[in-house]
């Protein structure tokens, strides 16, 4: 599975999600895949990545060292650096978009390093709002699928506790899903529930849940060992609810009937 989790809003925990999903399964014996696709690289800083992303060094016609190989417990996690190299991003992709010879130089490079590391499960960490209509997001989810055309493709929308950033979400969520035609979104996850907020949690998530007729529903708490995080991913704490995700993504992918993980 190639699971994409993405926001409206910025800060809600898309990486740290994204890096604690990662080691969930990883855990568990998985290969796993990161694909950071965050403009500012929080994930791959994480992974030891000091270099230049994918697309930066493309652009600049310089060699990188964008990805990064370790293994965690019985598995292993990949991350590859796709962006991240803050306000430069825009006239990077404007001028990959422009030029052919960049473009297949990108297509070249992410193939090779997609096929250096086979994996069971890619985590695809994103900026906020973004649609299929972005050009990077298209290119490289359809450069990833000419190599793994059969990984099935979900998404998981987070939110912090607070009804108006729910309800820009779910505006979000309208627009992303109207515009993809790749895949299905699967999940709605409230992040950052302060103590004595649970149940505010769960009637907003409640309500987003029959909105979106989603049948996965995510509530985790304000953890203060994972809050700005900065050290090595391996030593990151996994959160109790990103396990009880994980182990949902092993064994019922399919969600036939609601699942709420709290905690
Ligand atoms: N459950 C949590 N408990 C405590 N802190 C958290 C939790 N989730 C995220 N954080 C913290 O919130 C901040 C924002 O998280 P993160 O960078 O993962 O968000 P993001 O959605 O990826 O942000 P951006 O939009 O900038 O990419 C970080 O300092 C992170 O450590
Ligand atoms: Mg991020």
């Amino acid at each position: 599975m190639r699971l994409s989790i993405q926001s409206a809003k910025g800060g809600v925990g898309k990486s740290t999600i994204s890096m604690n999903i990662s080691l969930a399964l990883a855990e568990r014996g998985f290969r796993v895949l990161l694909l950071d696709r965050d403009n500012v690289g929080y994930s791959s800083r994480l992974a030891g990545i000091e270099e230049p992303g994918l697309l930066s060094s493309v652009v600049d016609g310089v060699e990188s060292k964008f990805s990064e190989h370790f293994k965690y417990k019985k598995g292993s996690i990949t991350v590859i650096k796709i962006m991240g190299d803050g306000p430069r991003y825009d006239s990077d992709v404007k001028k990959l978009m422009n030029e052919l010879d960049l473009k297949v130089r990108f297509s070249e490079l992410y193939s090779s390093v997609l096929k250096s590391y086979p994996h069971d499960y890619v985590i695809v960490d994103n900026a906020s709002l973004i649609t299929f209509d972005h050009d990077m997001v298209r290119l490289e989810l359809t450069e990833y699928q000419k190599n793994y055309p059969n990984m099935p493709v979900r998404r998981i929308y987070i939110s912090n506790n607070s009804e108006l950033a729910v309800n820009e979400t779910l505006s979000y969520i309208e627009n992303a899903e109207r515009k993809t035609t790749v895949g299905k979104a699967i999940g709605f996850c409230i992040n950052l529930i302060a103590p004595g907020r649970e149940s505010y949690a769960e009637s907003l998530l409640d309500k987003a849940l029959k909105r979106t007729n989603f049948n996965l529903g995510i509530l985790i708490p304000f953890f203060e060992e994972v809050f700005q995080y900065s050290d090595e991913m391996t030593s990151m704490p996994i959160m109790p609810g990103i396990r009880k995700l994980a182990e949902i993504l092993v064994y019922n992918p399919s969600l036939s009937e609601r699942v709420i993980l709290r905690e």
